[in-house]
């Protein structure tokens, strides 16, 4: 180790070395190798690898013969790794590992596949194709989990219960647009994916270490032929340009909240205090000191999750932000946070979407949490139809609510006299007012909780999944 050098490692692999004396210090080999992180990027590296021998062809540097000779090689190197084939500990990263393996299916051509590229090109293309491939994954998953939401918001479709603002019983609403209010935010999930992978759908190759490929390739064939949308207009730009993985990583963000709140919710509603929800034993864990727990543990994973990818998002930005212009070293991090976030969601959603897709609502409990009390906005909207103004309505049920609580009863328990008293125009039929079927059909308005306007908000958030 005081020389430097690793044992072993003497003859290992290497992209570059040849203007060095020795080998690299083993605390340099141990800190610089991404292999551990990067290995998963191999079939991209190998998909753009052909492509680039193909341009090599049209730009003269191989022969239609050498470049065949290579493509049968990569071939062969992917259905080595495919087959189980670990890196060695003396790859330092994806690129190395495949360049390693083509010399050994190809033999010497394999080192004219890296002429006019960089790994600063290449890791970068190899990134975008990755994550467009993984955004289409997430993207699944979050359908299921969507599909799961809509088949239970139609199994409570017709019950009562109670909306929360501060936590605090509110007003009734239909438990299909409560579990609904979960489906939209996945929705702009879902877009934000899409903008995030727009993003990522242009093309750096060519633009070599720096300033551009010296060889005359033809960026569009590899375009064409990798299937991204753009070619990268500055080679300076394209080869430090991460912002993709910031935008895919700040959706994953804004996902892992909107599940974090949606786990909340049921973790809350499955409290006995709640009793609203029973998690299927599919989804349940248990204690091992306490038998009769039966406890949510994928949603509470889906809380902490939340809190995981955030950081993956702030460890990315702060990353980007002193860097100077071009690739530096510090962007071999960017994969870190977002193979972690990526693998975070992909693990989840089906946790959270098996979680919903198993568990039953107690309606009873759901109904019976609905007091009358929660109809008091009902009362009062009451006295403005008769054309009272809203600020003397609601004192005027403000009064009542007082009584009510001063004599422990629901505003149903208060004698018609004291709403006569609170104000004249209250006339019998206002105890129909305090029923929550009627609060709910008085809201017959589109994006609201009545009846009709419910099933068809259910109706539009199946139209967007063609469910
Ligand atoms: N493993 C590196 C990364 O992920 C590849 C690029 C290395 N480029 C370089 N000039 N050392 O960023």
């Amino acid at each position: 180790m005081s020389d430097g050098s690793v044992d072993g490692e003497a003859n290992a692999h290497k992209l570059w070395g040849g203007r060095f004396a020795g080998g690299p210090h083993p605390a340099l080999d141990a800190v610089n190798r991404s292999i551990g992180v990067d290995f998963r990027l191999w079939p991209f590296d190998i998909r753009l690898s052909k492509a680039w021998a193909a341009a090599l062809v049209k730009a003269s540097v191989l022969t239609p013969d050498e470049c065949r000779r290579i493509v049968t090689g990569l071939d062969a190197v992917a259905n080595r790794i495919s087959a189980g084939e670990k890196p060695i500990a003396t790859d330092e990263d994806v690129h190395t590992m495949i360049d390693r393996l083509l010399h050994a299916e190809s033999g010497d051509v394999a080192s004219r596949l890296h002429t006019g590229r960089s790994r600063n090109d290449q890791v970068a293309t190899a990134t975008r194709l990755w994550t467009i491939d993984a955004i289409a994954r997430i993207d699944g998953l979050v359908q299921t989990l969507q599909r799961a939401i809509i088949t239970q918001a139609e199994s409570i479709e017709s019950v009562i219960m109670p909306a929360y603002t501060h936590l605090q019983r509110a007003q009734p609403v239909s438990g299909a647009h409560w579990m609904l209010s979960h489906f939209w935010p996945l929705e702009r999930d879902r877009a934000r994916f899409v903008a995030a992978g727009r993003a990522a759908n242009v093309l750096p190759l060519g633009s070599g270490a720096i300033a551009g490929s010296a060889f005359a390739v033809d960026r569009s064939s590899i375009q064409a032929e990798l299937g991204f949308a753009a070619l990268s207009a500055n080679s300076i730009d394209a080869v430090g340009d991460r912002d993709f993985v910031a935008d895919t990583l700040f959706a994953l963000t804004m996902l892992g909240a909107h599940l974090s709140r949606l786990a909340e919710d049921l973790i809350l509603f499955g409290s006995s205090e709640f009793g609203f929800v029973r998690y299927g034993d599919a989804f349940s864990t248990g204690s091992s000191m306490m038998p009769q727990k039966r406890n949510p543990d994928a949603l509470e994973l889906a809380r902490g999750s939340g809190a995981r990818v955030l950081g993956d998002l702030v460890a990315l930005l702060a990353t980007i932000k002193g860097l100077p212009s071009g690739y530096n070293k510090d962007l071999q991090e960017d994969k870190r946070s977002l193979f972690d976030a990526v693998d975070a969601m992909v693990l989840l959603l089906p946790a959270v979407a098996g979680s919903l897709e198993t568990l039953t609502f107690n309606a009873t409990r759901m109904r019976h949490a609905v007091t009358s009390t929660m109809m008091a906005t009902d009362l009062a909207d009451y006295l403005v139809r008769k054309h009272v103004t809203f600020r003397d309505a609601h004192g005027a049920v403000g009064s009542l609510v007082r009584q009510a609580e001063e004599q422990g009863v629901e505003l149903t328990g208060l004698p018609f006299s004291a709403f006569q008293q609170a104000h004249p125009q209250f006339e019998r039929d206002v105890l129909e007012e305090l029923s929550a079927e009627k609060s709910i059909a008085h809201r017959e308005i589109a994006g609201g909780t009545g009846a009709h306007a419910v099933r068809a908000q259910l109706e539009a958030a199946k139209r967007t999944l063609s469910f």
